[in-house]
């Protein structure tokens, strides 16, 4: 008879999350004597659907918490309380959590009621503002703070945790396992599925815009639509693909304020592979989204990150993001910018076309730390 495997719970709530952990989920299917048990608390429903079927991936539970326009609250009670169900029957070895959102933190106090070793997946990530990316830097501080385990994705998230005073023997800097996840779609994206996307002529310029950060709901997302409108009239020839966030507080904005303009594609949720299709036609990409600041330092392509600060400096230092905030004048000053001189490096950020985001491994690390500390128990 086989020995069965040891159970280690990866915890997903939300799309960059089932995105970021499918490669981990994928490397742990191979080891000889762990094996995944897949979590979804259903934070998002269909978004998360649509980015873990693209990896073949099905949830072993799905606790399908979500409500529309659901409060912090109650996510947070929700998510504690029925993933700490689980944990009581399911008793892994160990849970993995990645990054930042209200699941991860939920998550993580789950495993630490129950003195269950966590691990920290995107561990580090540290804007210094407790209030922006909210409610982001709390979730990942305090999921820090009960690991046991951290797996920052570079240099700087190490320094960070090593100021909090976390054991040096227990990081590992793994890289980004989004690289991992787009480099393994690579050679998925050929012509985009979504007949959305195929309306665009082929000799178009393209800008990609998503926001969705609860920062920007209301008054600051309606100013991001006026600088829309700015840029559209400088450039005729421009298309705008957007593709729309599920959360009502969004869609209906977008809708209202750019919904009759026949360049401006307001879709759906792009699968992935159509997604990364969109990053690498686009001749300037407008974002919001932590995940597309890590994307677009291997994909190259310029971007203006509509926030105040990130968590993600490497991002700006050495990838292709520049930040921008949420001024409908600033937008529309560095994208007129930015599209009149692609070349040119008008944007001095530009000039580099390395990813700080590690080589696409982040996951075999992970796992491999995993297994050692498995032999060692
Ligand atoms: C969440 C995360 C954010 C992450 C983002 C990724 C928190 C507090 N926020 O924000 O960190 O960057 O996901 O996209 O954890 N909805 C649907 N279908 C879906 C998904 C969402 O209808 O598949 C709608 C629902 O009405 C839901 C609302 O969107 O109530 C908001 O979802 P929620 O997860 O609370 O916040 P996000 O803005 O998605
Ligand atoms: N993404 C996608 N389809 C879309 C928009 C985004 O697959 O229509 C991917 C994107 O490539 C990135 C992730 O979703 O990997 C980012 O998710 P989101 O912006 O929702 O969250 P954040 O990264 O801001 O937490």
């Amino acid at each position: 008879m086989k020995t069965p495997k040891t159970i280690i719970c990866c915890v997903v709530g939300t799309r960059p999350e089932a995105i970021k952990m499918a490669p981990v989920i994928l490397e742990l299917r191979r080891s000889s004597f762990l094996e995944p048990f897949v979590l979804a608390t259903g934070q998002h429903t269909d978004m998360l659907r649509q980015a873990l079927d693209f990896f073949g991936i099905c949830a072993d539970k799905d606790l399908a918490v979500m409500k529309e326009n659901q409060s912090l609250d109650y996510i947070t009670a929700s998510v504690l309380e029925k993933v700490g169900q689980v944990l009581d029957d399911l008793k892994p070895f160990m849970v993995l959590v990645h990054g930042d959102t209200t699941t991860t933190m939920a998550a993580s106090l789950a495993a630490f009621y129950r003195k269950i070793p966590l691990a920290h997946v995107e561990a580090g990530l540290r804007s210094g503002n407790i209030n922006l990316p909210f409610p982001e830097e709390l979730n990942r501080i305090v999921s820090d703070r009960v690991a046991g385990w951290w797996f920052p994705p570079t240099e700087g998230a190490k320094d960070n945790l090593l100021r909090e005073g976390f054991d040096p023997s227990r990081i590992i800097v793994t890289g980004n396992t989004v690289i991992d996840a787009l480099l393994w779609s690579a050679n998925k994206v050929n012509e985009p599925a979504s007949g959305a996307l195929k309306i665009i002529p082929g000799t178009a310029r393209v800008m990609l815009l998503t926001a969705h950060r609860r920062e920007s709901w209301g008054e600051p997302l309606k100013g991001i639509c006026r600088a829309v409108i700015r840029i559209l009239e400088d450039f005729p020839d421009l298309w705008v693909i957007i593709p729309m966030h599920r959360n009502p507080q969004v869609r209906s904005i977008l809708k209202s304020q750019l919904g009759d303009i026949k360049s401006v594609v307001l879709c759906d949720p792009l699968d992935y592979p159509d997604f990364v299709w969109s990053m690498k036609r686009s001749d300037l990409i407008l974002t919001d989204s932590g995940g597309v600041q890590e994307e677009t330092t291997v994909l190259g392509t310029p971007t203006l990150v509509m926030r105040d600060v990130t968590e993600r400096p490497e991002a700006v230092k050495y990838g292709t993001s520049v930040l921008v905030g949420t001024n409908p004048e600033r937008i529309h000053e560095m994208a007129t910018k930015a599209l009149k001189e692609p070349q040119a490096g008008a944007i001095e950020s530009f000039k580099y076309r390395v990813s700080p985001f590690g080589a696409g491994n982040a996951a075999q690390i992970i796992i491999e730390t995993i297994e050692d500390i498995f032999r060692k128990s």
